[in-house]
């Protein structure tokens, strides 16, 4: 009888069999497509958020961000600063343990750049249900270019754990006709 430790019989120097090469036939073309969608998708997609970043001091951002608030303010909702810019200008946004600062108000048809930073941790920022998502990072600000084609308000929410008051780290961005 052969021992229960014997190693089972070795059949690694036998030649593969025609399901086995098919098989490896078929993941090696997939590698390749997958690999080659990369940069084809990158190209062709349309989710691309248009990527333009530079750096900046935290404190330096943030004045920039007070000085956009004092210029346009038009309200306040629940402590926080509601500001309409003219069209085509340049808006201010951070992310801050727990919240997004100022609220935006944009014009349906006109083009922004949104500039966007953290000013301590890395916070994630989802416009939802547009599903625009961006890692905001305390040093870097993102620009996006963005044109609202449809009037209404989006949720703006925090999709990185930040800390205990992740959960509620939500604001909103207001289009108007
Ligand atoms: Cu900010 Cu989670």
């Amino acid at each position: 009888m052969a021992s229960p430790l014997a190693p089972p019989e070795r059949v690694w120097w036998k030649p593969a069999g025609l399901l086995e090469k098919t098989w490896v036939r078929i993941a090696f073309v997939w590698c390749l497509f997958l690999t080659a969608m990369m940069p084809i998708w990158f190209l062709m997609g349309k989710q691309n958020v248009p990527g333009e970043s530079y750096r900046i001091d935290p404190p330096a951002f943030r004045e920039r961000v007070m000085a956009f608030v004092e210029q346009y303010r038009v309200g306040e909702e629940q402590g926080i600063p509601v500001v309409e810019p003219p069209p085509g200008s340049d808006v201010y946004l951070f992310g801050r343990m727990f919240q997004w600062y100022p609220i935006v108000k944009l014009k349906v048809g006109e083009t922004y750049r949104l500039h966007v930073s953290s000013l301590d941790v890395q916070h994630g920022f989802s416009l939802q249900p547009l599903n625009i998502n961006l890692q905001i990072l305390p040093g870097y600000v993102h620009v996006i270019t963005v044109t609202p084609t449809r009037a209404g308000e989006y949720s703006l929410v925090c999709n990185e754990y930040c800390g205990l008051g992740h959960h509620i780290m939500v604001s909103k961005l207001i289009v108007t006709e």
